[in-house]
């Protein structure tokens, strides 16, 4: 046998394809070429796996080698190929049966020692690999119980290169074999009974969690306002199984899964400082393309804490995925997408000098305006509550006896709110009310008389503008899913419209 091949996948973004990898070994001067569109860390392979393969015990055939990997339009990135390129060239050898070799995915980084290192996307990867009819596939070991989440396949974790050899012949190996474990769903992190006081905000917080809205908490240091968003995660319902692969595939192109309990059950929490770069925030890098903070929290929670803060050019670059749910990253070989439907939550003191109270603020008014407006216009826009946070009364710290409903209690209603949602946009895509257009808001519910004129008069007034209506429309419907209501009454439009126009920004 002088040609054999093995499996490797390439990945542009989530999207996974198999890649044939091919090695022939012919007559002439030794040495090796890699063919197909490969990129530099590719090329460096040949070095790392002749060390690895000589290193793991096994001879270097002493040939012409030839690796070419196919579909050759698709670039390749990484080193995930080593062991595929690696054990190509070795069943061409004969030191491998092919025919074993070419049964297998085979997804990791060799050292030079032959050592086998975990590589990012795993998941994704087997996902496609599965989807393209492939069964079988050797990871490196740290990597095990990443690819055991892609079911049905036959995973396999190896330490190194030599116990992978030494499987495909039969013979004594320590490879292990993966099993799906169902992770608990783990703690959920600090407890809204932590909160003191704050009822408005609290109350805000439960409805964007019931209905996905998007929030911004706006008040004087100290409120209160991090300590909330911090806890809207623990009152989210867990994700379901899809979207708990989705968000795991994408933390794996992170490179930021946990080794032992991989699949995220949990919405995430994203929390980007103010400082960080707008490729860090919506994704981007040169060599490797990362997923930033929007894709990081897709089916969770983006929090800018001190949001007037952000670098304007990275604010305005959220409007993209807020509208379309996914970052579409431009390259040099081509456009990535990474899906970004996050619920977006802002705080912001009231002005630059965050002073504690009002009558402390040494800013004025152009520079109260200047840094309000950061916010203002499409982003906020997209906001669909805005609450104010007081300064907490002195007295509420001190007091022993003050404690807030439990993050529990609270996840409770949101829950059962959110089935009522759902049950309500049964026959449509959406699920939670701020997903659903306007348009189709307005046909499943028309507000009656009263409420309409309560709407009427928050236009004429100019507490209201158009598109705020909707929105307006919108929180109604879930403060009536939490209150168990088929549809709003009188005071869920009052509350929603409370919520929508509480004056800050
Ligand atoms: N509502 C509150 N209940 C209990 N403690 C609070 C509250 N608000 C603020 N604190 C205390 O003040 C600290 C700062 O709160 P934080 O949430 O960071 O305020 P903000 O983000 O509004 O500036 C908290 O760690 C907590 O100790
Ligand atoms: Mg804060
Ligand atoms: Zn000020």
């Amino acid at each position: 046998m002088t040609l054999a091949r093995t499996w490797g996948v390439g990945l542009v973004g989530l999207v996974g394809q198999l890649v044939t990898v091919e090695a022939d070994l012919s007559a002439g001067l030794p040495g090796t070429a890699v063919i197909g569109l490969p990129d530099p860390a590719i090329i460096q392979s040949r070095d790392r796996i002749r060390a690895a393969v000589l290193n793991s015990g096994h001879k270097w055939p002493d040939r012409r080698i030839t690796l070419a990997l196919s579909p050759a339009g698709l670039r390749k990135s990484g080193a995930g190929y080593d062991i595929a390129l690696a054990i190509a060239v070795l069943a061409a050898a004969g030191v491998v049966p092919a025919a074993a070799a070419g049964d297998t995915v085979l997804i990791g980084e060799l050292g030079l020692d032959g050592a086998m290192r975990p590589v990012r996307g795993v998941l994704p990867a087997l996902l496609a690999a599965r989807a393209a009819g492939r069964t079988r596939a050797v990871v490196p070991l740290a990597n095990l119980s990443e690819a055991a989440l892609a079911t049905g396949m036959t995973v396999w974790g190896a330490p190194g290169l030599a116990d992978l050899i030494a499987s495909l012949n039969g013979e004594n190996h320590s490879m292990v074999r993966g099993v799906a474990v169902d992770s608990a769903l783990p703690a959920a992190g600090p407890d809204l009974s932590d909160v003191l006081g704050q009822p408005e905000a609290r109350l805000a917080l439960e409805i964007a969690a019931a209905g996905g809205h998007h929030l911004a908490m706006i008040g004087p240091p100290g409120a209160g306002k991090t300590m909330l968003a911090a806890r809207l995660p623990g009152v989210l319902p867990p994700l379901d199984d899809e979207q708990a692969l989705e968000v795991t595939a994408v933390h794996s192109v992170a490179g930021l899964l946990d080794e032992g309990t991989p699949l995220i059950t949990r919405a995430p929490f994203v929390d980007p400082h103010h400082t960080a770069s707008q490729a860090a925030i919506i994704g981007g890098g040169s060599a490797h393309i990362r997923p930033g903070s929007v894709s990081l929290a897709h089916c969770g929670v983006l929090f800018l804490d001190e949001a007037p803060e952000f670098k304007r050019p990275v604010l305005d670059a959220l409007r993209q995925p807020l509208e379309d749910g996914a970052v579409l990253l431009a390259r040099a070989s081509g456009v990535v997408r990474f899906p970004a439907r996050f619920q977006l939550v802002l705080a912001a003191n009231p002005c630059p000098c965050a002073a504690a109270k009002d009558v402390d603020c040494r800013c004025g008014s152009t520079e109260r305006r200047a840094y309000s407006n950061k916010l203002s216009g499409p982003l906020m826009d997209r906001v669909d509550i805005r609450v104010d946070l007081p300064a907490l009364p002195p007295s509420i710290l001190t007091s022993t006896v003050q404690q807030g409903e439990s993050s529990a209690v609270v996840a409770e209603r949101v829950l059962l709110a959110r089935k009522r949602a759902a049950h309500r946009w049964r026959d449509t895509p959406w699920r939670r009310a701020a997903e659903v257009p306007g348009s189709v808001v307005r046909r499943a519910w028309t507000p009656d008389d009263g409420q309409a004129e309560l709407l009427d008069r928050a236009v004429r007034t100019g507490r209201l503008t158009g598109r705020g209506y909707d929105r307006v429309l919108r929180l109604s419907l879930t403060v009536a899913d939490l209150a168990g209501r088929d549809r709003p009454c009188i005071a869920d439009v009052a509350s929603a419209l409370a919520l929508r126009c509480a004056e800050a920004l």
